[in-house]
C-alpha cells in the first residue's frame, strides 16, 4: 500500500508520508515553513493550518477533514483555552490519515494599505532569520555537572535541531534566573541568518515566550516610513512615517554631504538625527501596534547610499565625488545596539545591499520587491527622486544607473514650484479649444470647476503647483499646442487666449490668479524638459546596453511614482514607449523588499545575489550619455518614436 499524498498551498510543495506523520513533520521534511514556538507542544498556536476540501483531480489528490487525525485532548485543551478558528487545526498535533491538500495560512499579505496603490497584493512566504524555540530544561544534578546553560543548548538540540549554538553574552548573567523563574521552562530566540552561519541565542524568556516582532524601515532622504511586523504570523501590525530630519541640513543629499565636509560636526549631528528620527518611529508602532520595545528581534534596513551611510555612522563625503566610492556595498549585518538602535539588547539589524554609488539600498529593496530578475520580460525599474535610480533587465541580465534628474520633478526649481502638500496644485487639465484649465489641489475634495471648490480652497490656500501637476500640465500645454515640440512656449497663442502671457523676452502659462499667482513660465518647461531628458537618457543608455529597442513592463518606484500618471509621463518622454496598461505605480517599493527581507530571510540571499550580478553603468563615464540626453529634450523625444501614443 503507497503512502498519503500530502500537497502544501501556497507553495505547491507534496510528498508521501507514512499514515500518523504529524502534519507539521511533513510540512519540516519538505521545507514548507509553518512557524511553530512550542516545539510541537500544543500549546503555542502558532502552527495552524487548514485541510481544503475537494477533488483535486490536477494533482490525483481527493482531500477531506476525514483524511487528518480528530482532534485530541492537547489540541482540545488549546482550543478552549486560546480558541481556534473554524476549520483550523493544530499541524503539530493532527496527523496524516489519507490524501490531503493542506493550506498554511500566510497572513503576510502585503496589501494596498502598506503600498500604497499597489500593482497587485503579494504574498510573502515566511522564513525570519529569528526564531522562538521552547525547551523544558534538565534540572541541575550534582553527578552531571554540566552548565545550566549548556543543559538548555543539549535541549534546543534534541527538540529543534540547533547545533553549535553561541550565546550572546549579555544573557550569561541572566540565564540562571531566568531557568529558575520558568520552573526549568525556557523560550529562546535563535538567530540565523542563513544556513551556513551559526545560530546565536539573542533572547531568552522564562517559560512560554510566544511574541517576536521585527521592523521594515524605509530611511528617504524626505521621508522614513516604517512598519512593525509579528514574525510569527507575518502580519504588520502597525505603520508609520515621519519626514526626515536631516532636512534641517539641506534639502536634497548633495547638500547634506556638503554640510558634513563643511562641518566638522556635521557627520555626527546627521547621523543622530536620523538615530533619533528612527527611534520616535519605533515609539509610534509600537504604541499603535501594542508591542514593547523588547520583543522587538530583528530589523531591515533600506536607504539610498548618503542615507545609508549617515545611519550606519559614515562619512559620505566619499559619496560626493568621483569615483563617488562607498564605504560597504554589501550587506550589512549587526546587533541593533550597534547602531544604538534600543529594542530586545540581542535584537538584529540587516541593511540591503548597496548596489553603486548613487544606487543605494532602497533600489535593491524596490528590485527584489518587483523581481525583474524573476522575469522572462523586461522590465523596467524607475525610482524619480533628486536622482532616479534605474533598473532594467530579466532573468538573463540586469544592468543599473542613475541619472541627475535634478529637483524638478519634486516641484523645486519651479518658478511656483513646492512640495506635495495641502494646498498644492496636484493635477492639471487644460480645455484643448479655450486653453482654461481646471485643477485639483491637495487637501480640497473638489475640482477648480466644481461647486464648493472656492470655499474648501479657502481653507488650504492656493499655494503652488507640486511635481506631478508639473508633469501634467507641461504635458497638457504640449498635446495643446502651447508649446512646441522644442518646449518653446507659442507666443502666437497669445491671440487665442488670454491665459498665454508675456514676460520678457518669453511666455508663460497662466494657471491660477488668486491670492497668489501660478504661472508655468519658460524656465519650468525648460527645468522639466532637463529633468525628463536626463531621466530618459539614463533608461536609453540601459536599453542600449542590453541591446533592446523596447520594454515590456515599466514600474514607477517612490512617492513620486504613486502620483504621476503614466499617460502623461510618456507624453513627455519620460519614459520609453510600452503598452499603458503596463506601467504601474508601485508606491514605496523599497519599503516592501525590506519587508520581503525581514520575513523570509531567503530573500536576503536572494538580493545579495541579484546585486553582485547587476552591472552597474557610470553615466557620468559614458561619452554616449550627453549625445542621448540632447536627443531627449525634444517632447517626446527626438529620434525615438512613440507609436502606442499615438494610439
Ligand atoms: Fe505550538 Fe503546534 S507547534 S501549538
Amino acid at each position: 500500500e503507497i503512502d498519503p499524498l500530502v500537497l502544501f498551498m501556497p507553495s505547491g510543495k507534496r510528498g508521501r508520508f507514512p499514515v500518523g506523520t504529524p502534519v507539521l513533520d511533513a510540512a519540516r521534511q519538505l521545507g514548507v515553513y509553518v512557524e511553530s514556538v512550542c516545539g510541537g507542544r500544543a500549546t503555542c498556536g502558532r502552527c495552524q493550518i487548514e485541510v481544503q476540501e475537494g477533488n483535486f483531480a490536477k494533482h490525483g489528490i481527493v482531500s477531506s477533514n476525514d483524511h487528518i487525525s480528530p482532534p485530541g485532548p492537547k489540541e482540545k485543551r488549546y482550543a478552549e483555552v486560546r480558541t481556534l478558528p473554524e476549520g483550523r487545526r493544530l499541524s503539530c498535533s493532527a496527523t496524516i490519515e489519507g490524501d490531503l491538500v493542506v493550506d498554511v495560512p500566510q497572513d503576510a499579505v502585503v496589501n494596498a494599505q502598506v503600498v500604497r496603490k499597489a500593482a497587485s497584493d503579494r504574498v510573502i512566504e515566511r522564513n525570519p532569520a529569528v526564531h522562538l524555540c521552547y525547551v523544558e530544561v534538565d534540572e541541575p544534578d550534582m553527578h552531571k555537572p554540566l552548565g545550566d546553560l549548556d543543559r538548555m543548548k543539549v535541549m534546543l538540540e534534541k527538540d529543534w535541531g540547533y547545533t553549535d549554538l553561541q550565546v550572546e553574552p549579555y544573557l550569561l548573567p541572566q540565564v540562571q534566573k531566568i531557568l529558575r523563574k520558568g520552573n526549568w521552562t525556557v523560550t529562546a530566540a535563535i538567530h540565523r541568518d542563513s544556513d551556513t552561519q551559526r545560530p546565536t541565542i539573542i533572547a531568552l524568556w522564562p517559560g512560554l515566550h510566544n511574541e517576536a516582532y521585527g521592523l521594515a524601515c524605509d530611511i528617504g532622504s524626505t521621508t522614513i516610513a516604517m512598519h512593525l511586523v509579528s514574525l510569527l504570523s507575518g502580519r504588520v501590525v502597525a505603520s508609520s512615517g515621519t519626514s526626515n530630519p536631516q532636512i534641517r541640513f539641506g534639502e536634497d543629499l548633495m547638500s547634506r554631504v556638503s554640510y558634513v565636509m563643511m562641518n566638522p560636526d556635521g557627520r555626527e549631528a546627521m547621523t543622530k538625527a536620523v538615530r533619533h528620527a528612527v527611534s520616535e518611529l519605533v515609539d509610534q508602532v509600537c504604541r499603535e501596534g501594542g508591542v514593547a520595545r523588547t520583543d522587538i528581534l530583528d530589523s531591515v534596513f533600506v536607504a539610498n547610499p548618503i542615507m545609508h551611510h549617515l545611519f550606519l555612522g559614515i562619512d559620505p563625503t566619499e559619496l560626493g565625488q568621483a569615483p563617488f566610492a562607498l564605504a560597504v556595498s554589501g550587506a550589512v549585518s549587526c546587533a541593533a545596539r550597534d547602531i544604538e538602535l534600543s529594542l530586545n539588547p540581542g535584537a538584529r539589524t540587516y541593511l540591503l545591499p548597496c548596489i553603486a554609488g548613487h544606487v543605494g539600498a532602497d533600489a535593491a529593496g524596490a528590485t527584489l520587491a518587483e523581481g525583474p530578475h524573476r522575469q522572462d520580460r523586461m522590465m523596467l525599474l524607475v525610482d524619480v527622486g533628486t536622482n532616479a535610480e534605474i533598473v532594467l533587465g530579466n532573468r538573463t541580465r540586469t544592468v543599473a544607473a542613475s541619472s541627475p534628474t535634478g529637483p524638478a520633478f519634486e516641484g523645486a526649481e519651479i518658478s511656483c514650484g513646492q512640495r506635495a502638500a495641502p494646498g498644492a496644485i496636484e493635477r492639471v487639465r487644460i480645455d484643448a479649444q479655450t486653453l482654461e484649465p481646471r485643477f485639483k489641489v491637495i487637501g480640497v475634495e473638489q475640482w477648480s470647476d466644481e461647486d464648493g471648490f472656492a470655499e474648501a480652497a479657502e481653507k488650504t490656500g492656493i499655494t503652488g503647483i507640486c511635481g506631478s501637476a508639473i508633469i501634467e500640465v507641461v504635458a497638457e500645454m504640449y498635446l495643446f499646442g502651447v508649446i512646441s515640440t522644442d518646449g518653446v512656449v507659442d507666443g502666437g497663442m497669445a491671440a487665442k487666449s488670454p491665459r498665454i502671457l508675456a514676460t520678457g523676452r518669453t511666455f508663460s502659462y497662466l494657471l491660477h490668479d488668486g491670492a497668489q499667482t501660478i504661472t508655468v513660465t519658460q524656465n519650468d518647461v525648460r527645468a522639466i524638459q532637463l529633468a525628463k531628458a536626463a531621466l530618459y537618457a539614463g533608461i536609453k543608455l540601459l536599453m542600449e546596453k542590453l541591446g533592446v529597442e523596447t520594454v515590456d513592463t515599466i514600474r514607477f518606484a517612490g512617492a513620486f511614482g504613486s502620483f504621476i500618471d503614466p499617460k502623461y509621463a510618456m507624453v513627455l518622454g519620460l519614459i520609453p514607449d510600452c503598452e499603458l496598461s503596463e506601467v504601474k505605480a508601485v508606491g514605496n517599493a523599497a519599503g516592501t523588499g525590506a519587508l520581503m527581507a525581514l520575513l523570509n530571510r531567503g530573500h536576503r540571499r536572494e538580493i545579495e545575489d541579484t546585486v553582485t550580478r547587476i552591472e552597474k553603468i557610470e553615466t557620468a563615464l559614458e561619452p554616449h550619455f550627453q549625445q542621448l540626453f540632447i536627443d531627449a529634450m525634444a517632447l517626446p523625444n527626438k529620434v525615438d518614436p512613440f507609436p502606442r501614443l499615438a494610439a
